[in-house]
């Protein structure tokens, strides 16, 4: 189980101040890359989070939302980011990117669109540590969360479940006390909320929050090996 606080609603006057703020209850920082081209919306590249990964301790989370990964994505595994993401509509070689990101000490994941398909990364399954299935689609944060994306994370855990894979299944848009049990129920265990957060005058207290609500419909979800009476809903 896993919360990643997207910071991309936190202040970016004093940005390590406010990553500072989660340190010790966020499990990772989810640091969204835009370059107003794969998406029409511009935030930081590779110098902030540079400097951003000198200043905090926690684990950084890089969400590529940017055209041609392949070249650029190696450079944010290389800087020393935990994660990094890439999305299957931008990439040309998923594998090769992956085995890249790999080689510089990362761990690697495939991100797909509201309107991609599981089918399309299926065969990029055994590549990556984690898929990244988008609940809004990507570009800006407080945007209303899309429930019709849980089915793609049922199939995923369902995939995991039967091929016993080992990839962890990341939720992104609009996750919030409102809808974060839904996605945990559904097979996700990995968490990033942004206005839900960075929106509250506590974000700590905000992240412990999530993380209970999640924990708790994760330990009754029809995935857990304990449930197996339970099917999905
Ligand atoms: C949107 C980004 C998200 C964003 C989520 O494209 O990928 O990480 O920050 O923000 P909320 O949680 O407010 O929907
Ligand atoms: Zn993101």
């Amino acid at each position: 189980m896993v919360i990643a606080p997207s910071i991309l609603s936190a202040n970016f006057s004093r940005l390590a101040e406010d990553c500072r703020r989660v340190a010790g209850t966020a499990d990772w920082l989810h640091v969204d890359v835009m370059d107003n081209h794969f998406v029409p919306n511009l935030t930081i590249g590779l110098p902030v989070v540079v400097d951003l990964l000198a200043a905090v301790d926690t684990d950084v989370d890089c969400h590529l939302m940017i055209e041609d990964p392949d070249r650029w994505a190696p450079a944010y595994a290389e800087a020393g980011a935990a994660s990094v993401t890439f999305h299957h509509e931008a990439v040309r070689d998923g594998h090769a990117l992956a085995r890249d990101l790999h080689a510089h000490g990362a761990r690697a994941a495939v991100a797909i669109k509201p309107a991609t398909a599981v089918a399309d990364i299926v065969p990029l399954l055994s590549s990556v540590d984690m898929v990244l299935v988008m609940t809004v689609e990507p570009g800006f944060g407080g945007q209303p969360f899309m429930p019709e994306c849980l089915d793609k994370v049922k199939a995923l855990r369902q995939m995991s479940r039967e091929r016993g894979l080992q990839i962890a299944i990341q939720v992104d848009g609009g996750v919030s006390a409102h809808t974060i049990e839904q996605c945990a129920d559904a097979g996700a265990d990995v968490f990033v909320a942004g206005s839900a957060v960075y929106g509250t005058d506590d974000p700590a207290t905000a992240v412990l929050q999530l993380r209970e609500m999640a924990q708790a419909a994760s330990d009754a979800a029809w995935w857990q090996e304990t449930n197996t009476d339970r099917e999905p809903a």
